[in-house]
């Protein structure tokens, strides 16, 4: 081994090093840094696993030569990292590598560069956790101030990657409201590619801070090179591809600077939030294997427990909450094999009972009116019924109408000197909750329900409000843009306060459907609400996009009624339950409005589903063929870690006479072992022609099998719609 390379002992101990070359490794990742005391940090390169041969001789082969964290003003035209006005009034930061370190924590393998500005006591330490079991590496910054006086941060990225130029294709997801996760694919061109949000509250209903690099041309689901990248903050972001002069696409990930420059006291340390980094050459599916695998082990609640099959009150009743309403709904899911009950909105206010949106958010008690045994009551009827209780808050939220905001006018972010301005039902009002009378108030929201209700198994926790206007009535004057960052701040706090409570309760994060669908969120919560729209067509497409960055088991997905309360679309209730079956399997509907035959299917999904959940909740993804494609159809599968259980999924997104799809060819079996294959959810009135036949992993994945393009039912029960899901055992 050559004695310039270091190789961590896998032990657990801090090893300052002292050569110039740095590995920063996981199982198939690696990034391999230049760090010689008392000069620039550069970034080698970042890829594959490298063989010890080539460590030799990589930079010879040609390097970008990057600077691992531009700081700005000594390479003034270059895109920069990091923004700081030091004390004195001086623009110019020239960060050089003081120290390196290496260690071993909770078996991630952690590197530590200091770097110290060539004039000013200013330190940035840049930090990667690389994970040992999964392809991920973590990187984040710690600013220090070590100036006699505050210094202000007017750019403060979590980490900068270059990547080389070539045919490289960009993926990520865009949309809006009732539209979230949509999948762009453009090939990265010169200019500046700029990804960003400025909800201030929420962060993914527009852009995701993920993206995916294709390096090999346009991206393929199952082949080529792909870098993935995740920004893990709950607040505003900012993602950057710069393609300038140079051989090298410049990508850059942090927190939103906008509105929000930093004023760092001296001796004060602002860290930056993680940006994970993966690598595959498996495509891009391979990429969202990685992502997969690290979020169930790494970076959300209980990414090995599997998931309870709910009914959610919402598209069910909305705000005619009452008892024997509820006492119904959840008769109706446990008599289906449904194994937990979720409460909406419209259960809470005294005062200014809830009855519609415009009121209460904030008065968490329950109504009396509407509830007379409050909800010890529906905890007690949902064990009669032998399911599980979950409830609905949003409890950074306050209504003018409530009697928290009589009470703490001065507890809500508006402008000084201005109105509030108003957001759902005229009369929404966010919390500061960088105020700490806030936290230990959004704290006790929850903490009071868990006292009062420790059988309490789920909380939906929504957020519908943007931040409008610009104040903290917290913050002094001088401390005015640090209000998102601070929000977020708060934000951690009491999500850590809570977890540390109650580490078992599974939580949602709803925000106005798939407001918080991000890293920085997923460490507190269980899984989020894709979107508000629960058409099964529209929810292809977005739960598609969605899979790039987030596994099955986060993303909920729930049947519901026909016509689409969205999308007032009319969908038979076999590709209801196929599309919802794809991810985390619910229930958004009113049961007693069902037909027997709808309800009958239900059921059979969902005794179906606890046989496969363990395949889809914690398998493999291999997308097939993307509903992106205009090819009318889309397919994907889970497998299972052993190969030994698959699913597939097929559906028809257009009718047309004289169609032609194509055949599709599974992924992921093992080319060795035989499958036996099973339909679900089956409604033909015949089977298959290779129900319950048995096929190579190899054919399946050479060949695969032709899907009917429609169902043989009886002709009033005849539509234009058509879905299949298979399951595959190997013998
Ligand atoms: C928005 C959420 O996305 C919905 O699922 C529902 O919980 C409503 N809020 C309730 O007001």
């Amino acid at each position: 081994m050559h004695k310039r390379i270091f190789l961590i002992a896998a032990a657990a101990f801090l090893s300052l090093v002292m050569a110039a070359q740095v590995r920063v490794t996981s199982p198939g990742t690696e990034l391999l840094l230049d760090a010689q005391a008392g000069k620039e940090l550069k970034v080698i390169y970042f890829g594959a696993r490298l063989a010890d041969a080539d460590l030799l001789s990589v930079s010879a082969a040609g390097t970008c030569g990057c600077n691992a964290y531009p700081a700005y003003g000594m390479q003034c035209p270059s895109e920069a990292a990091l923004g700081v006005t030091h004390s004195d009034g001086s623009l110019a930061t020239e960060l050089l590598v003081e120290t390196v370190s290496q260690s071993i924590e909770n078996g991630a393998q952690i590197t530590r560069v200091r770097l110290k500005d060539t004039v000013y006591p200013f330190y940035v330490t840049i930090c990667w956790r690389a994970y040992q079991d999964v392809d991920m590496i973590e990187t984040w910054t710690e600013i220090e101030n070590l100036e006699k006086k505050p210094v202000t941060l007017t750019r403060f990225d979590s980490g900068f990657l270059p990547v080389r130029r070539g045919e490289v294709w960009l993926s990520h997801l865009t949309g809006t409201w009732a539209n979230e996760g949509r999948l762009v694919q453009e090939p990265l061109n010169a200019g500046v590619k700029l990804i960003k949000n400025k909800d201030g509250v929420r962060n993914s209903h527009t852009s995701h801070a993920e993206v995916m690099f294709s390096l090999d041309g346009k991206p393929q689901e199952n082949t080529g090179r792909v870098i993935g990248a995740a920004l893990c903050y709950s607040g505003n972001y900012e993602l950057r591809i710069d393609t300038g002069d140079t051989d090298w696409h410049q990508f850059f990930a942090g927190i939103n600077p906008d509105n929000s420059s930093y004023t760092l006291a001296p001796k004060e340390v602002f860290r930056t939030p993680e940006l994970a980094l993966t690598w595959s050459d498996e495509g891009l599916s391979g990429a969202s294997r990685n992502f997969h695998k690290w979020a169930r082990s790494h970076k959300m609640a209980h990414g090995d427990r599997l998931r309870k099959i709910l009914l959610n009150s919402w598209e069910g009743v909305y705000f005619d909450i009452n008892e024997a309403g509820m006492d119904q709904m959840m008769s109706d899911i446990a008599s289906m094999g449904g194994e937990l009950f979720v409460m909406d909105d419209g259960w809470f206010g005294v005062k200014y009972p809830r009855i519609t949106d415009n009121c209460a958010l904030g008065d968490w008690q329950v109504d009396p009116k509407k509830l007379p045994a409050g909800v010890p009551g529906l905890v007690e009827c949902a064990k009669k019924h032998g399911i599980k209780f979950g409830i609905w808050i949003e409890p950074e939220m306050s209504n003018t109408v409530s009697e928290l905001y009589e009470k703490h006018p001065d507890w809500v972010i508006k402008a000084p000197q201005r109105e509030p301005v108003l957001g759902r039902g005229g009369t929404q009002v966010v919390l500061d909750l960088g105020n700490p009378a806030v936290q230990d108030f959004v704290f006790k929201v929850v903490d009071d329900i868990m006292t009062e209700n420790p059988e309490i198994d789920y909380i939906k926790w929504d957020a519908n409000m943007a931040i409008m206007n610009h104040g903290s009535q917290y913050l002094p004057k001088d401390r005015q843009s640090h209000m998102y960052i601070e929000y977020h701040r708060g934000f951690a706090k009491v999500c850590d306060r809570i977890r540390a409570k109650y580490p078992d309760v599974t939580i949602q994060a709803c925000a106005s459907g798939g407001g918080r669908a991000n890293y920085g969120v997923m460490p507190w919560f269980d899984e989020f609400w894709v979107s508000d729209n629960t058409d099964a067509l529209q929810r292809i497409y977005m739960q598609w996009g969605t899979s790039y960055f987030f596994p099955a088991i986060a993303m909920a997905s729930h049947i519901s009624a026909a016509p689409n309360h969205q999308t007032f679309r009319t969908i038979p209730i076999k590709f209801r339950i196929d599309v919802a079956m794809s991810g985390r399997l619910g229930m958004e509907i009113q049961p007693k409005n069902m037909t027997p035959d709808e309800i009958e299917l239900c059921r059979n999904a969902i005794r179906e589903y606890k046989e496969i959940r363990p395949v889809v909740q914690l398998g493999d993804i291999y997308r097939l063929v993307s509903p992106y494609d205009g090819l009318d159809m889309a397919s994907m599968m889970y497998c299972s870690p052993e190969k030994d259980k698959a699913v597939f999924y097929w559906w028809k997104l257009e009718t047309f006479c004289d169609q032609h799809f194509p055949r599709v060819r599974m992924a992921g079996l093992d080319t060795d072992k035989l499958y036996r294959v099973h339909e679900l959810n089956r409604i033909d009135n015949v089977p298959l022609p290779y129900e319950g036949k048995v096929f190579s992993g190899k054919f399946l994945m050479d060949s695969g099998l032709e899907i009917p393009y429609g169902h043989t039912v009886d002709y009033h029960k005849q539509n234009d719609w058509s879905s299949r899901v298979l399951y595959l055992a190997a013998e």
